[in-house]
């Protein structure tokens, strides 16, 4: 879908280049004694994607759930576009998420689903129909959200996360339940989304979904950044698996 020179999109992106898309500052979450999020400093420019890799505990939810202001950090921040997320004037415009937990309703169809946010978000019911298109469920969207495979969920998540049309995706753990040709349209459907000028942050704890994907990852583990690798340093996808294996712990991978 290209946007077109009128779009919101294009005025929101004149000041493109001065201010990162993401910037977390020293982001801190505890949860009672324990760390989950320890000191994260990362930066994001528009126009790529980001892989936030790490095992399973790492961090990368808490993460998201700060930048998205579903929790507040015990210390530090994290900015979207520089403000924290509730001081966006029109959030769904800015930033669309995908996170671990849906609260679709079984009994309701994908595209009253879709309608319904898209009445609270305020965006046009014509988009709905659109964006089922785009995320290939139009077929299925008459069907009740509780009849959809795991990789129809998540496609029905991101056309959720897509209603604004906005400027960075949050996605976490997309590939979660995608079979080997749900993760390849994924890929090129990020890709497309990212030429036309969007930013993407995408978690996994499984290398292989996403290595091929991004274009740089950082490195997550017991919430602290181990290592930022951008992929054009990477000569084969052997050696990326093995600094992330020597990174994180083996075990819970
Ligand atoms: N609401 C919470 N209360 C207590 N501990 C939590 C809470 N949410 C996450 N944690 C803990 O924080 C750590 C990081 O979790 P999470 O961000 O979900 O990791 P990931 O998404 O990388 O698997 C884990 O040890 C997890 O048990
Ligand atoms: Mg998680």
């Amino acid at each position: 879908m290209e946007p077109t020179p009128t779009s919101p999109r294009d005025t929101r992106r004149s000041d493109r280049g001065t201010v990162p898309v993401v910037a977390l500052h020293h982001l801190t979450k505890r949860f009672g004694t324990a760390l989950a999020v320890d000191g994260l400093d990362v930066e994001l420019t528009a126009g790529s994607i980001t892989g936030f890799l790490g095992p399973n505990g790492a961090g990368k939810t808490t993460t998201f759930r700060l930048l998205l202001g579903l929790a507040s950090p015990t210390s530090g921040e994290a900015l979207l576009f520089g403000r924290p997320y509730r001081e966006l004037a029109n959030p769904t415009r800015h930033v669309g998420a995908l996170l671990e937990s849906s609260d679709v309703d079984p009994g309701r169809s994908g595209r009253n689903h879709l309608r319904v946010l898209a009445l609270a978000a305020g965006v046009e019911v014509a988009r709905v129909d659109e964006l089922l298109e785009l995320v290939e469920l139009g077929d299925a969207a008459h069907r009740p959200a509780g009849t959809y495979s795991l990789g129809m969920q998540q496609r029905l998540g991101l056309a959720a996360a897509l209603l604004g049309d906005p400027e960075l995706l949050v996605l976490d753990e997309p590939a979660n339940g995608l079979d080997a040709a749900g993760v390849h349209w994924l890929r090129g459907f990020l890709r497309q989304y990212v030429t036309s000028g969007g930013t993407v942050f995408i978690s996994s704890h499984l290398l292989a979904e996403v290595a091929q994907t991004v274009d740089q990852a950082l490195i997550i583990d017991r919430g602290r950044l181990v290592a930022t690798v951008s992929m054009r340093d990477m000569t084969d996808s052997a050696s990326l698996e093995r600094l992330y294996l020597d990174l994180t712990d083996k075990d819970e991978a």
